[in-house]
C-alpha cells in the first residue's frame, strides 16, 4: 500500500468548523510508510462523492477513508454500511434538501464497508480514544459519500470506509465532545489498521501450505489447495495460480480466478521469462512489462516465482492485483517462501 485518500467534510449547518476537518488537518502527511492525501470536500449531495472519486483515481488511492462529523455521538463511529438513499433534515451547503431519493438508480439498497470496521474500532481503542463500530451512516451526505465510493471502487479492490467523529472539545457547550488531538490520534490508529490489513504472515500460510499437502500424493491436488489458499490468504487479488512446464511450453494449471491462457511460450510474458530466467520478477505494473500476457484485464500488477524439481525450472506460481504495485518487498520475499513449501509437495 502506497498511497491513501482521507477525505473531511467543510463546516455546514451553521456551524463555523467541522471536527472531522480540523482533526484530519492535524494529521501527519504520512503513516507507516503510506502517504495520505487530504481532501476537504463541501457538504454538498453527490458533489462531495464525485470530487472524491476523481482524487482516488488521479493520486492512485489505494484506499479512500471518509471522515465526517457526526454532532451528539460520543465516541469515534467506522461505519459498516451505507445505504442507497438521500434523505436531508436540513439542506445541503448548496441548498439541495433531497426527500428519499436513491443514490444510484440501479444500485444495490446496501453497500459494505471494504475496509475491516470493527478491526478500526479496536485499533482506535487501542490508542486510547472511545470508538465503536456503527451500522448507520445516516442518510445525509456522509451516507452519500460513502455510498458513492463503495459503489465506483468495490471492482478495483480500493478500500473504501466511513468514519464519524464526534464534536471536539470547545466547538460545542451542551453535546459530547472529545479532545480535538484524541480525535485525530484515533483516525491515525484507524488509517494504519487499514494499512496492516494488507500484511500477511507468510510464516503461517507456509505452514498451511505443509499441512494441506501433507501426505497427499496427487501433485495436482497439492496445486489445487495451494492456489486457493493463496487466493483466500491474501487480500486484493484477481488471480493465483500455476503454470506447469512442458517442453518448451508452460501448461495452464491449478488456478483461482478468471479462465486465463492455456499455453504460454517460455520466455514470453512474465511467466515464461520468469521460467526461461529462472528468477522471481515481481511487475509493480503490468502495463509497463513489455510482453505482459493480459488473461484478465483487471490486472495491474503481478509477481511470478518459479518452481524448481531436481534443480530444474518445473513450472511458476502467478499471482496478479488489480491494484498496482500490489507487492511490496516483503510480499515477494513471503511468497518466495511459500513457492519453496509448495515445491516440497510436487511429486
Ligand atoms: N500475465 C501473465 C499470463 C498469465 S495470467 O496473468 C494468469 C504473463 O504475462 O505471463
Amino acid at each position: 500500500m502506497k498511497n491513501i485518500l482521507i477525505t473531511a467534510f467543510e463546516p455546514f449547518g451553521g456551524d463555523a468548523q467541522n471536527a472531522s476537518m480540523e482533526a484530519v488537518r492535524m494529521m501527519p502527511d504520512e503513516i507507516c510508510g503510506v502517504r495520505l492525501t487530504k481532501l476537504y470536500l463541501p457538504v454538498v449531495f453527490g458533489k462531495a462523492a464525485e470530487m472524491a472519486v476523481a482524487k482516488a483515481i488521479e493520486t492512485e488511492a489505494d484506499a479512500v477513508i471518509c471522515v465526517g462529523q457526526a454532532g451528539g455521538r460520543d465516541k469515534i463511529t467506522p461505519e459498516r454500511r451505507a445505504f442507497n438513499l438521500r434523505h436531508a433534515r436540513i439542506p445541503d451547503n448548496a441548498g439541495a434538501q433531497p426527500d428519499s431519493e436513491p443514490i444510484c438508480k440501479f444500485g444495490g439498497e446496501v453497500e459494505l464497508s471494504t475496509a475491516d470496521a470493527e478491526k478500526m474500532a479496536q485499533a482506535i481503542r487501542g490508542a486510547g480514544v472511545p470508538a465503536e463500530v456503527s451500522d448507520d451512516a445516516g442518510r445525509y451526505v456522509c451516507n452519500d459519500l460513502l455510498y458513492s465510493v463503495l459503489h465506483r471502487f468495490s471492482a478495483d479492490a480500493k478500500k473504501c470506509v466511513f468514519i464519524h467523529v464526534p464534536y471536539f472539545d470547545g466547538q460545542t457547550a451542551d453535546k459530547p465532545s472529545l479532545p480535538l488531538a484524541d480525535i485525530a490520534r484515533g483516525l491515525e490508529a484507524a488509517v494504519e489498521s487499514v494499512i496492516r490489513e494488507d500484511e500477511v504472515d507468510y510464516g503461517m500460510l507456509c505452514r498451511q501450505i505443509d499441512s494441506l499437502c501433507e501426505g497427499v500424493e496427487n501433485t495436482v491436488s497439492n496445486l489445487a489447495n495451494a492456489a486457493a489458499l493463496i487466493y483466500e490468504t491474501l487480500p486484493r487479488l484477481n488471480w493465483a495460480g500455476f503454470y506447469t512446464k512442458n517442453g518448451e511450453v508452460l501448461h495452464l494449471g491449478p488456478f483461482c480466478g478468471r479462465p486465463a491462457c492455456v499455453k504460454i511460450p517460455m520466455g514470453r510474458g512474465v511467466c515464461g521469462t520468469a521460467a526461461e530466467r529462472g528468477e522471481c520478477i515481481t511487475v509493480p505494473d503490468v502495463h509497463l512489462f513489455p510482453g505482459h500476457i493480459a488473461c484478465d484485464s483487471a490486472s495491474n500488477s503481478e509477481i511470478v516465482v518459479p518452481l524448481y524439481k531436481d534443480g530444474a525450472v518445473w513450472g511458476v506460481l502467478d499471482i496478479d492485483s488489480p491494484v498496482k504495485e500490489r507487492f511490496s518487498a516483503a510480499d515477494t520475499d513471503g511468497i518466495c517462501r511459500a513457492a519453496k513449501a509448495i515445491e516440497k509437495h510436487i511429486n
